[in-house]
């Protein structure tokens, strides 16, 4: 017999409580009745990790077309030229809003902000908290949700699947909800919603070696996948340069930051190797610098590359790295007197579900915004500090949206319960734990920075393998968080071997020996679900 569920009704559902899902709560909960879901706290997410900064057009000398410029480059030839142009000249005022709930971003001797310098950017932009901004960011939207009386917000759960009902008056789909699974006690209730909103963040946990947190397994990519919305450039995964290497700091980043105040990069025997590969050198896109360090490792079987920031005097190491020197420090590095050992790691999901400007997926009344979307802005590699930026940008377009055509939105209807009579507790949860480990194994050593077809052909026999066995589990016994994370990293897994198949070419992240070369025409790689069909075409993304 189906279980009874709780069930929970508001106007919007907002899946995510990162820079992007908090953002939008905010920018709505004036006008309606607002549910955020953290399947952790709500400082879980990439965004409390975020250093080095958000990149913004803030200095008189600068332009919002050198800013679009910048990306568009590091985007090398992907990059939508539209959505670039909104996204840079929404910066400063995205800015403004952060500084309005209470972001405190560093200051000069002046008193004017303080912008650093990052990879790729041609001019002083990225506005920063010291080099811990995602956690200011992070802790001061936190504050505002919490004293607003119209989010409630919902710790520790879990969105196992997006619901969806007939559109009224025609044959297509309309997302109404989301079954959500409380950590807390097991159950699976049901969230229903007049609109649905994904911002879960990225799918880099797929490696396994990454500078993301452990909630990163792409959650929100694959519930959109399975309810029939197109996924593009799953292949362009971003591989930050420098992460920590030692054995005992799990995903430490060493934010690029660093580089833009002077690091250089080194070999071993100190010799330094960058202006080797880039005339930019240490400030060269991220690909290029990733894809240099993962060479000189492999030509010398070195461990590592070393970062050197000692010609910076202490006391400006102390004042701009205040957290990066700590954690090095407690890992036995001093940053002022030692070199750093970096080695790359999977940082960024460049690709994710389709959106427009407004962060609309294919799926009526379903949007999805920040790292889990793919917005055209990145193209084929993320510019330092843009995420972010992306992140309240499109948060706050979304918002705009949704406001504006809520009132228009009839209720959701009945929505069948979720029915777990017919599953059982597992008593053999090593199945999950092995299967996790395997993906990222295989995904790192054959779906990694440099890749051949024969690698991705031999990930694909295994994700298959791996697929059939997580869906057999999944069908068989209760769900629990650590099962659906599974089963979203392989199906993120899946979508990011399929599209790295598919191009035919070297471009940005994406580098394989089979086609070194670089195409004459530029295109997206863009996925069509099978149940695609279903959906009227809302997000007009298929050239
Ligand atoms: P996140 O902040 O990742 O939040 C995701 C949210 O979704 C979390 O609340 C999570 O609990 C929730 N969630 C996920 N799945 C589910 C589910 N199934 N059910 C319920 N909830 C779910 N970018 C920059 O621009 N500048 C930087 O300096 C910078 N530094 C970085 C440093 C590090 C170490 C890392 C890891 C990333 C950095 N980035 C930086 C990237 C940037 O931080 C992220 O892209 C951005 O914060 C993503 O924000 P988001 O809101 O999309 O998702
Ligand atoms: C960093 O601080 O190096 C990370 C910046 C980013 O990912 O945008």
């Amino acid at each position: 017999m189906p279980v009874m569920t709780r069930n929970f009704y508001h106007d919007v559902l907002v899946v995510g409580s990162g820079a992007a899902g908090m953002t939008l709560a905010l920018q709505l909960a004036d006008h309606c009745r607002v549910a955020l879901l953290s399947k952790g706290s709500l400082q879980s997410g990439s965004t409390p990790y975020a250093q080095g900064g958000i990149a913004a057009v803030f200095d008189a000398g600068d332009s919002c077309q050198a800013h679009g410029q910048d990306t568009q480059t590091a985007g090398a030839g992907l990059c939508h030229r539209d959505v670039v142009e909104f996204t840079v000249e929404h910066g400063p005022a995205a800015i403004n809003w952060l500084i309005a709930q209470g972001v405190a971003f560093s200051r000069d001797a002046t008193g004017a902000y303080h912008l650093t310098r990052e990879g790729g950017h041609s001019h002083r932009r990225i506005l920063h908290a010291a080099d811990a901004t995602g956690k200011a960011i992070s802790t001061a939207l936190v504050d505002r949700v919490l004293e607003h009386p119209g989010i409630e917000v919902f710790e520790q759960h879990v969105v196992v699947d997006l619901t969806t009902q007939a559109d009224a008056g025609s044959r297509h789909l309309r997302c109404n909800g989301a079954y959500v699974l409380d950590a807390a006690n097991g159950e699976v209730c049901l969230f229903q919603a007049r609109v649905v909103v994904l911002a879960t963040g990225g799918a880099s946990k797929v490696y396994l070696y990454t500078t993301n947190p452990d909630g990163a397994s792409g959650d929100g990519i694959a519930v959109a996948w399975r309810r029939g919305c197109r996924v593009a450039n799953m292949e362009f995964n971003q591989f930050h340069p420098t992460c920590l290497y030692h054995p005992s700091a799990k995903s430490f980043l060493i934010s690029e930051a660093l580089r833009g105040e002077g690091a250089q990069l080194q070999l071993p025997d100190g010799t330094r190797f960058m202006p080797n590969f880039h005339p930019d050198a240490e400030l060269a896109p991220r690909d290029i610098v990733a894809r240099a360090i993962d060479h000189e490792i492999k030509r010398l079987g070195a461990d590592c590359v070393y970062l050197d920031i000692r010609h910076k005097p202490l006391a400006f190491i102390e004042e701009h790295f205040p957290t990066l020197r700590a954690q090095c420090l407690s890992f036995g590095i001093d940053i002022a007197r030692q070199r750093i050992p970096v080695v790359p790691a999977a940082h960024y999901t460049c690709g994710g579900v389709v959106t427009d400007t407004r962060g609309r997926t294919d799926l009526k009344h379903l949007y999805a915004i920040g790292e889990c979307a793919f917005t055209g802005l990145h193209g084929a590699n993320r510019l330092a500090s843009n995420s972010l930026l992306e992140c309240v940008v499109f948060a706050t377009a979304a918002a705009a949206d949704i406001h504006q055509q809520l009132a228009d939105i009839p209720m959701p209807s009945f929505t069948k319960p979720w029915d777990a009579s017919r599953v059982t507790s597992s008593d053999e949860d090593v199945v999950i734990s092995h299967n996790w480990d395997e993906v990222r194994r295989f995904m790192w050593d054959y779906v990694g920075i440099v890749r051949t077809r024969k690698r991705l052909e031999r990930a694909q026999h295994r994700i298959q393998l791996l697929q059939r066995e997580i869906h057999e589990y999944y069908s068989n016994y209760r769900v629990s968080r650590d099962l659906l994370e599974l089963r979203n990293l392989a199906m993120a897994a899946e979508l990011i071997i399929r599209s790295a198949l598919l191009r035919k070419e070297s471009r940005g992240l994406h580098f394989t020996l089979d086609h070194p070369e670089l195409s004459v025409i530029a295109k997206d790689t863009i996925l069509v679900p099978m149940n695609f069909a279903n959906q009227e075409l809302i997000v007009d993304k298929l050239a």
